[in-house]
C-alpha cells in the first residue's frame, strides 16, 4: 500500500490520466533502419557521451515493443507517452513501426500519446535555420495523416528549453553548439515549429494538443539584490521564455528583440491555443550572481560569462544523478504558474517526473514518486487544474550525454542481454493506480 506516515495517497479527480513516458532515441535502437539524427552524429564524436556509448541498440524497443506494451498493460497505466523519431519517419517503413505500436497500445487499452519531436533532429537539419520549422510541420502532417485515426492526445515538442540550452548554448547535448546567447534563434524556431505543428494537427482534425516544457522554481541564493536579479534572469530563460510566447503571445523581458525574423507575425503562430499544457518537473534550481569562474554543475560546464551561477541546493537528499529531491517544488511551481498566468494557463499535465537510482529494489524511487504525487495533489487542492501525471520513465534507457549510467526506469534493463525486470517501484505504482481506480 502506498503510504506516507501511514496515510494512503489521496484520491485524484475522476478521469485523471496516469501514464509513463519514454522517447524514441533513448529506447528504440534499430538505428540502421532509419536515417541518422544529430544525436547519432554527436555520439560518434569521442568524448561527447560519458561512457562512450551510443543509442544504436538502446533498449531495442523497436523489436521488443510488444513486450514493452505488455509491461505498460501490466502496470495499469491509462496512457503511454512515447516519441516519434523524425529520421525514422523519413525512412522507408518508418511510419509502419508507429502504426504497429499504436495498434498494440490501443489493443491493450493504453492511450497513445506521441511526442512529435524529442531532440533527435534529422542530421543535416539545424534549428538555427528558420526553414526547419516548416519542415517540422511537414513531418507532423505525415504522422497525423497516418496515426490521426487512433491518436487523441498529441505533444508537439519536448523541452525546447533544454534542447536550446544544452544543445545550442552550452554544447553538452547534440548538436554540440556552444553559442551562449546566440543560441536564442534555435528557441524561436522551435517555438515557431510548435505553432506550425498545432496548425498542421488541427488541419488533420486533431484535438488534445499540448507541449512538454521543462519548468522548475528558481530559488535565489540569498536575499541580496545581485542574487535576486540573477535568479529572476534564470527564471526568464527557463520558465518565461518558453511559456509566455505560447500562453501570452509575447516574449518576456525584451528577449523578442534578440529573435530573428518577423517576430510579431511569428508570435501569432506560436500562440495558437493549446488544449493542455505539459510540464516536465525534476527539481528547483538555486541561482546566484555570477561568480566569475567556469563552474561544473550537474555534469554541465557553465561558462563564466553567464549572468548567473547555479549553486548547490543543500540539506536535501539527492538522487544517484545528484539532483536534489524537492517534491514541494512541484506544488510551488504549479501554484506559481496558476497565479502568474491565471486563465491563460490551460489544464496542466505533468508529462515527466522521475529520478535516477541504481538497483532493482528501488525504495528511493518509491519515496520520490510518493512525495511528488502527494505534492501534485496539493497543487490540485490549491486550485490548479491538473489532469494527468506521467512518470519518466518506463525503462532504463540512453540518458543522453550520460549514456547508460543513469537509470530512470520503473523497469530495469540489462543492456547486455536486454532483459527487462520490473523494479519494486513498478509494483508500487501498480498498487497506487489500482487504489486510485478503485480496483482492489
Ligand atoms: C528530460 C528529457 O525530456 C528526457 O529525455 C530525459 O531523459 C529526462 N529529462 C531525464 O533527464
Amino acid at each position: 500500500m502506498a503510504t506516507d506516515a501511514g496515510t494512503p495517497i489521496p484520491r485524484f479527480p475522476a478521469g485523471f490520466l496516469w501514464g509513463v513516458s519514454t522517447s524514441a532515441h533513448q529506447i528504440e535502437g534499430a538505428a540502421d533502419a532509419r536515417e541518422p539524427s544529430v544525436w547519432d552524429v554527436f555520439t560518434a564524436e569521442p568524448g561527447r557521451v560519458k561512457d562512450g556509448s551510443t543509442a544504436a541498440v538502446a533498449c531495442d524497443h523497436y523489436h521488443r515493443y510488444r513486450e514493452d506494451v505488455a509491461l505498460l498493460a501490466g502496470l495499469g497505466v491509462d496512457a503511454y507517452r512515447f516519441s516519434v523519431s523524425w529520421p525514422r519517419v523519413n525512412s522507408p517503413g518508418g511510419l509502419d513501426f508507429y502504426d504497429r505500436l499504436v495498434d498494440e497500445l490501443c489493443a491493450a487499452g493504453v492511450r497513445p500519446v506521441p511526442t512529435l519531436f524529442h531532440w533527435d533532429l534529422p542530421a543535416g537539419l539545424d534549428w538555427l535555420e528558420r526553414d526547419t520549422a516548416a519542415r517540422f510541420a511537414d513531418h507532423v502532417s505525415a504522422v497525423a495523416g497516418r496515426l490521426g485515426d487512433r491518436v487523441t492526445t498529441w505533444i508537439t515538442l519536448n523541452e525546447p528549453a533544454e534542447h536550446t540550452l544544452l544543445g545550442h548554448a552550452l554544447g553538452t547535448h547534440a548538436p554540440g553548439k556552444r553559442l551562449l546567447f546566440d543560441a536564442l534563434p534555435a528557441a524561436h524556431h522551435q517555438l515557431l515549429a510548435h505553432g506550425l505543428a498545432v496548425r498542421a494537427l488541427r488541419a488533420h482534425g486533431a484535438a488534445g494538443i499540448g507541449i512538454a516544457n521543462s519548468h522548475g522554481p528558481t530559488w535565489p541564493a540569498s536575499g541580496e539584490g545581485a542574487d535576486l536579479e540573477a535568479a529572476e534572469f534564470y527564471d526568464l530563460l527557463l520558465n518565461r521564455l518558453f511559456a509566455e510566447p505560447l500562453l501570452l503571445g509575447a516574449y518576456p523581458g525584451g528577449l523578442g528583440e534578440l529573435m530573428p525574423g518577423d517576430v510579431e507575425a511569428d508570435l501569432q503562430v506560436i500562440a495558437e491555443p493549446l488544449d493542455w499544457y505539459g510540464v516536465n518537473y525534476y527539481a528547483p534550481t538555486r541561482v546566484g550572481a555570477p561568480q566569475g569562474t567556469e563552474i561544473e554543475f550537474g555534469g554541465v560546464r557553465m561558462p563564466a560569462e553567464l549572468p548567473f551561477s547555479v549553486r548547490e541546493i543543500e540539506d536535501r537528499p539527492v538522487t544517484d544523478f545528484g539532483w536534489p529531491v524537492v517534491p514541494e517544488g512541484l506544488t510551488e511551481l504549479l501554484v506559481g504558474f496558476h497565479e502568474r498566468y491565471g486563465e491563460k494557463l490551460p489544464p496542466v499535465v505533468i508529462t515527466e517526473n522521475g529520478c535516477s537510482y541504481e538497483g532493482v529494489d528501488d525504495r528511493e524511487r518509491i519515496a520520490f514518486l510518493d512525495g511528488h504525487i502527494r505534492a501534485l495533489h496539493r497543487a490540485i487542492e490549491a486550485g490548479v487544474d491538473v489532469r494527468g501525471y506521467f512518470v519518466w520513465s518506463l525503462l532504463d534507457n540512453f540518458e543522453w550525454a550520460e549514456g547508460y549510467a543513469r537509470r530512470f526506469g520503473l523497469v530495469h534493463v540489462d543492456f547486455e542481454t536486454l532483459k527487462r525486470t520490473p523494479k519494486a517501484s513498478y509494483g508500487w505504482l501498480r498498487e497506487v493506480l489500482r487504489q486510485q481506480k478503485g480496483r482492489h
